[in-house]
């Protein structure tokens, strides 16, 4: 009963944030250790190409790549292939340390830590995130880590973000999400949460706010378009 009389700033909320592209560019490697598969494979895809592999899981991107190189295998033959493609993966990303995190990321979540109305949550389609958000040191800001090892469904399938946030007792609504690919657009959209997307306004004009990068915002302003006060 009382939760009728909290003003709409006190009700409890939560950021869920996407990792590849939000956080850290970690495409660039996706990229890199995707693309000397197909070419041990004997072909090539480009970066443009690349681009469609945005928040889609390792297993639906190695579907997509082999399709593209007109390739075939078994379940067990994809298995042995996603796999060794992650260990190339792995030796990038066990390189990377907090220089790696794009700009002013700690900024916007210092600023949301510091609010006690908010909750932090990472609702990321890798299997590598909490190992990437140990390498960057970020691991301390987030109440609840989902990766792709929690999820039946991936993006567009908004079940990753509805698992953040009922891990962290917050209602959809009550939820910002802030996500890079067009796939994780539509994940947040069908989670009924405000979506925030990073990049360009032609990929993601489908979220309810857009911006390039993090790297001249605060917290408190993206806030005010949230409890619709812009
Ligand atoms: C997403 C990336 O975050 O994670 C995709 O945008 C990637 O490109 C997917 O394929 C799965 O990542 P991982 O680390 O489990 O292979
Ligand atoms: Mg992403």
């Amino acid at each position: 009963m009382t939760d009728l009389f909290l003003a709409k700033e006190d009700i409890r909320k939560a950021c869920i944030f996407d990792l590849d592209g939000v956080i850290v560019d970690t495409a660039k490697y996706h990229f890199v250790a995707w693309r000397n598969l197909a070419n041990s494979l004997g072909f090539d895809f480009t970066e443009r190409e690349n681009e469609k592999l945005k928040g889609v899981s390792r297993i639906d991107s190695l579907n997509l790549i082999l399709e593209w190189g007109g390739m075939n295998f078994s379940e067990k033959v994809k298995a042995n292939l996603a796999f060794s493609k992650n260990e190339d993966y792995l030796s990038y990303i066990k390189e990377m340390d907090e220089s790696e995190i794009l700009p002013n990321v700690v900024g916007i979540l210092e600023g949301i830590y510091k609010n006690p109305n908010y909750k932090i949550g990472l609702g990321s389609a890798s299997k590598n995130a909490k190992l990437i958000l140990d390498q960057v040191g970020l691991t301390k800001y987030f109440d609840f880590i989902v990766d792709g090892s929690m999820v039946t469904h991936g993006k567009p399938h908004p079940e990753g973000f509805l698992l953040a946030a009922s891990e962290m007792k917050v209602l959809p609504e009550n939820c910002i999400v802030f996500e890079d690919a067009p796939k994780g657009v539509e994940a947040a959209l069908a989670a009924r949460m405000f979506t925030v997307g990073i990049g360009r306004e032609d990929d993601l004009g489908h979220a309810h706010l857009v911006m390039a990068d993090f790297s001249e915002t605060a917290f408190a302003e993206i806030e005010d378009f949230f409890l619709g006060l812009v």
